[in-house]
């Protein structure tokens, strides 16, 4: 099969890469390699933590994807020679207030629902999980079972394994999906798969990147809070680096305005939670745009006999890799079986 990938992001190189290692001819059509949201990305593998209300139908895939990761990850570093910063984390639910606080419990319903482990845990319970927690947190939700990885070296790795199982990335621009010369054309291209006429739009989101010198304290969960209403996480990996994110809004493409309230917000919030934060060094703050859809879930099928899309993956792009990969694969091979009906990317024109 000769399979053509628009988009050299973590999904199109994922679809890429176990694409070419199965057999097929792969080529991926992209001018600026992870210049969208995969080098921007936290990289928290949350089955449930990461999804939102109104994203139930969601949960099933995440939890099949975040379940897929260890092994994933595992293969992709032994394929591309490049550690891609995974770890088994848990993740510390907390609110400082007693809003934030209800907010965490609502969420917890969502865990349930989601059929996932958690644990209630007071505030000395809390802190014994994440000793950095401030005192005026008075409790929280410890999720085990979550995993992140650093999408920085995830989307290197992805990039060396594409190529090594004998994908050609090339650097060119696609205007016409039409007149690539392929079986089947992926339409991988996140937000910038609005060009095709698929139903996406940004979502803007801020993250500070942050490090510790060596020997300084530094989170040992993945702490996600709520500070007067407004969500945070810190995402900390083993080389002392710990990611702050992240805002949310919509106000187009443009990666230059709001950035200094950005960074002030996130690292008043963070601050709030995990008191340690004013000891690092901030060493970037970076803009990226999730592609979301109009119901927030992904375009995962078939747009023709042809082409398939696999796009809008909104804020769970990284986590969803590795599901997306393989349903591709099975659509690629007409495996209707694959094509699930809540992500039908033609699902809004039916509508209309
Ligand atoms: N997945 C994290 C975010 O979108 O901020």
């Amino acid at each position: 099969m000769r399979l053509a990938v628009v988009g050299a992001g973590s999904i199109g190189l994922a679809i890429a890469w176990r694409a070419a290692e199965r057999g097929a001819e792969v080529t991926v059509h992209d001018p600026e390699p992870g210049s969208g949201a995969s080098r921007v990305a936290a990289g928290m593998l949350a089955a449930v933590t990461e999804a939102e209300f109104g994203e139930e139908a969601l949960l099933p895939f995440m939890a099949e994807s975040v379940d897929a990761w260890p092994a994933f990850a595992a293969d992709l570093e032994r394929a591309s020679g490049i550690a891609i910063g995974y770890r088994d984390i848990p993740t510390l639910m907390v609110g400082l207030d007693d809003g934030d606080r209800a907010e965490i419990e609502r969420q917890a319903a969502l865990y349930r629902s989601g059929g996932r482990a958690f644990e209630r845990l007071g505030g000395r319970a809390s802190r014994k999980a994440e000793p950095l927690l401030s005192h005026r947190v008075r409790g929280g939700v410890l999720v085990p079972g979550d995993h992140a990885v650093d999408p920085r070296a995830l989307h290197t790795a992805l990039l060396a394994a594409a190529e090594r199982s004998g994908a050609r990335i090339l650097a060119e621009r696609i205007d016409d999906p039409g007149s690539i010369d392929a079986d089947r054309v992926v339409l991988a291209a996140g937000c910038g798969s609005a060009a095709f006429g698929l139903p996406i739009r940004p979502v803007r989101g801020a993250v500070l990147r942050l490090s510790a010198a060596p020997g300084q304290p530094r989170p040992r969960t993945t702490v996600r809070g709520r500070v007067q209403g407004h969500p945070v996480y810190l995402v900390t990996r083993r080389n002392g680096e710990i990611v702050v994110g992240a805002t949310s809004d919509e106000r187009g493409l443009d990666p230059t305005t709001g950035t200094a309230g950005a960074a002030h917000d996130l690292l008043r919030r963070s601050i709030d939670l995990v008191p340690e934060i004013t000891e690092y060094h901030l060493t970037e703050i970076a803009i990226g745009f999730r592609p979301a859809t109009p119901d927030n879930l992904p375009l995962l099928g078939r747009l023709d006999e042809r082409t398939i899309a696999a796009t809008g993956h909104y804020r769970h792009g990284i986590a969803l890799a590795p599901a997306t990969a393989e349903r591709v694969l099975a659509l690629a091979a007409d495996d209707e079986a694959a094509a699930e009906k809540a992500f039908d990317p033609l699902r809004f024109k039916e509508r209309s």
